[in-house]
Formats: C-alpha cells, sequence, structure tokens
C-alpha cells in the first residue's frame, strides 16, 4: 500500500523574530518603549558618563569595576595591542581589494592558529582570549588601512584608551579629547545589543564548543552584511548620492516608490526611536558643528523627516553614526569595522555566557519540498534544465 503523504504546508520565513533562543543577563531591548540596557544599566547613562572600557568590563565581570579595576584592565588591554609579525605578513599578503571587514574576519581566523592555547576553555582562558580580541581589533584595522596606503603599521600609544588608539594608529596623529571621547560614545553604543544576527552566529559557533576566535570569526562574517552593521557604509553613500539639502525629500520618495529599503532605517525590535540613535543624533550634531560642518547631520535629520512622513519609520544606530565617522575622516569601508571593534566586546560576553552553560544550537526548518520521490537511476535521467 502507498504511503499517503500529506502536502507540506508552508509558513514563510520567520527570520525567527519571536524565537527565543535562550537567557542572557547582558543586554535587553524593550522595542516598544525604546529602551536598551547593559547589565541593568540604561544605555544613556552609560553614552554619557562611562567608557568603553568600563562598559567591556561591566558586560564581563557583571559589575562596573572600580578605578583599580579599570586602571588594571586598561593596562591590561593596552599591553596586548602590539601585532604579532606574522599577522602583520598575514596583513601585507592578503589582497588589497577586499574590504576591511574581510581583513579583520581572516585576521581573527588567523589569530587563532597563531595562539597556541586556542582549545584551553576555562574562564580564565575565554577571558585573555576576550581580552586579546578586544585590544587587537583597532591594531588590526588601523594596520591593514596603513598597509593599503602603503605605510606601515604604527605601535599603539600605552596612554590612550581603545578609541584614542585606533584614530592615532590610523591616521598616525593622536586625536583631540574631542573626536576620541566621540569615538568612545560611538563605541559603547554598539558594545552589546541582544540577541541581534552576529551575535547569534557567534553563540551558535560557540555552542558546538568551538573555540572563541572561530566564533568571533563568524560573527564578523554576519555584522557585514547590508541588513546588519553594514547599513552604516550604504548612509553615507545615500547621503553623497542625494548631494544636498534640496534633493532628500524627492531621493527618499523616490526609493519609497521603488520599495527599495533605506539603509538606517526600521528594525527587528525596535517600533519605538532607537535610544542608541537618540545619543548618535546628538554627538553628530555636536561634531558636526566642532567640524564647522553640520552639513550632512542636517541632511540626515531631513531624510529622518521624510522617511517619517512617507512610512512612519524609526531611524535606527547605523543612520547617525555615519555622518559622525564620515565628520571625524574615518574611510566609509571602516564604518562597519568600527561597529566590529566595539562589538567584539558583547560578542566575547555572550560566548563566555554561552559556555558557562551551553546547550549546542540546534534549530529545525520546515520541510516544504517534495516527499515520496523515486531514485531514476542515472542512465535513465533527464536533462536538468535548471542547470
Ligand atoms: N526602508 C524602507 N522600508 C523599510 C525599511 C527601510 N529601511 N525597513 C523596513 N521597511 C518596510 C518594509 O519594506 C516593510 O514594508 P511593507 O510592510 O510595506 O512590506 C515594513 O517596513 C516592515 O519591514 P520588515 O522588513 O518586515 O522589517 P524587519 O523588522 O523584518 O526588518 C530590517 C528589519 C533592519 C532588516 C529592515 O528594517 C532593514 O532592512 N533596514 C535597512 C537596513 C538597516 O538599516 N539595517 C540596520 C539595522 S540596525
Amino acid at each position: 500500500m502507498n504511503e499517503v503523504v500529506s502536502a507540506p504546508q508552508p509558513m514563510g520565513q520567520t527570520g525567527l523574530r519571536d524565537a527565543v533562543v535562550g537567557d542572557t543577563r547582558l543586554s535587553s531591548i524593550n522595542g516598544e518603549k525604546g529602551e536598551l540596557i547593559y547589565r541593568g544599566i540604561d544605555i544613556h547613562d552609560l553614552a554619557r558618563s562611562s567608557t568603553f572600557e568600563e562598559v567591556a568590563y561591566l558586560l564581563w565581570f557583571d559589575a562596573l569595576p572600580s578605578k583599580a579595576n579599570l586602571d588594571a584592565f586598561r593596562a591590561d588591554l593596552n599591553k596586548r595591542r602590539a601585532l604579532p609579525q606574522k599577522l602583520v605578513d598575514v596583513l601585507r599578503d592578503i589582497p588589497r581589494d577586499g574590504t576591511p571587514m574581510d581583513a579583520l574576519r581572516t585576521a581573527v581566523s588567523a589569530l587563532g592558529l597563531f595562539d597556541t592555547n586556542v582549545n584551553d576553555m576555562s574562564r580564565d582562558a575565554q577571558v585573555e582570549k576576550a581580552l586579546t580580541l578586544t585590544a587587537l581589533f583597532p591594531s588590526i584595522l588601523a594596520a591593514y588601512y596603513r598597509i593599503s596606503q602603503g605605510l606601515d603599521p604604527i605601535a599603539s600609544d600605552p596612554s590612550a584608551d581603545t578609541a584614542a588608539n585606533f584614530l592615532y594608529m590610523f591616521t598616525g596623529t593622536m586625536p583631540d579629547a574631542n573626536a576620541a571621547r566621540v569615538l568612545d560614545v560611538s563605541l559603547i553604543l554598539h558594545a552589546d545589543h541582544g540577541m541581534n544576527a552576529s551575535t547569534f552566529a557567534a553563540i551558535v559557533t560557540a555552542s558546538t564548543l568551538s573555540d572563541m576566535y572561530s566564533a568571533v570569526t563568524s560573527a564578523i562574517g554576519t555584522l557585514k552584511g547590508p541588513l546588519h552593521g553594514g547599513a552604516n557604509e550604504g548612509v553615507i553613500h545615500n547621503l553623497l548620492e542625494i548631494g544636498e539639502m534640496a534633493n532628500v525629500d524627492s531621493w527618499v520618495n523616490r526609493k519609497l516608490a521603488a520599495h527599495e529599503k533605506i539603509m538606517g532605517f526600521g528594525h527587528a525590535v525596535y517600533k519605538a526611536y532607537d535610544p542608541r540613535a537618540t545619543e548618535l543624533k546628538r554627538i553628530a550634531k555636536e561634531t558636526g558643528a566642532a567640524a564647522g560642518t553640520t552639513t550632512w547631520v542636517d541632511m540626515t535629520e531631513r531624510m529622518e523627516q521624510a522617511v517619517w512622513n512617507a512610512k512612519q519609520l524609526y531611524p535606527n544606530v547605523d543612520l547617525y553614526s555615519a555622518s559622525v565617522y564620515y565628520t571625524l575622516g574615518i574611510p566609509t569601508a571602516y564604518f562597519t569595522p568600527v561597529f566590529a571593534i566595539s562589538r567584539v566586546a558583547g560578542w566575547s560576553a555572550h560566548i563566555m555566557e554561552q559556555y558557562a552553560d551551553n546547550k549546542l544550537l540546534r534549530p529545525r526548518a520546515n520541510y516544504v519540498g517534495a516527499r515520496g520521490m523515486t531514485y531514476v537511476p542515472l542512465a535513465e535521467r533527464r536533462e536538468n534544465v535548471k542547470l
């Protein structure tokens, strides 16, 4: 008797929107209210009063550091910023026509090979790796940039923190306190964000008990996409294409009429104003004013208004970070890497949280393909027109 096969029931792509992957104590988003907390502390308070180093410490050790803790933590990070010569050789050897995100992904993967302690899964070894990765992201990106410009990488300045050191190693000039603080605030705002796509990629890899370098490599590849971290580069391309204020409304309306997504708007979780966008809008205005040109932030604000009028979409974190980075003189291809410099703190925290209470992440898919098909011997098959 033939088996009765029920027809597949398509449910469409869910994007896992309402799926809960597990517990976390790291960060939480209230999408309806537009709120974000790291370890219970409101993002607005952190953005106004803390530093990236304090936030990384908070995420990894579940408490704000004392002055002595923070000094030791900053010193530890700074001690680890020098790139192994073999990694500099890798950066020199890889093609120049890839993106800096590709270079970062390759460098982190290579770092795993250079770490003789790569498979030590103890908590101490995890923290060591998190410190090394977080310390080295700015060094890797600055070195890759300088090599691509025909320049030699330069060593970090042990008196400067992550934000200032990145700008210093990138340009060769120590930034003024304002520029360093602007980047520092941006790093605070990007450090963690619940179960976003790249964090999910990281913990899926970690859940197989693979090493931290592999998990962070997965995350970098995921952050790169234009629907995730890559959106900030899309924003500046759009602003440059628009060219001037008078063109903003017509450009926005044209894109929306063509059903094109506009980078820097919409969010999978926020159904209110993204609190990070509030802070970035503020610093974008301050940065523009300090640099003597508010053209980009003014155009961005106009874009925000036009998108709201036409489609009631809120801006996300990427909208205003674009004009901040552009005004700081960071090349567009390094906007998403700057996001990664910060997010590696969050990825590491989630990876450590996953290792501490691990269960292999292994979802299922709704199979909507054929069933009960006959295996046809090769000689009897017709040409497959799909190929
Ligand atoms: N520009 C234009 N329309 C947008 C939009 C955008 N940036 N984001 C969402 N929409 C529209 C969708 O087209 C859809 O419209 P419809 O109902 O008329 O079809 C509606 O808003 C819902 O969008 P949907 O794609 O279901 O939202 P989502 O929650 O699944 O997607 C993003 C979230 C982030 C993927 C999406 O907003 C996006 O692609 N944004 C641009 C990329 C970006 O800035 N990413 C950074 C995120 S921090």
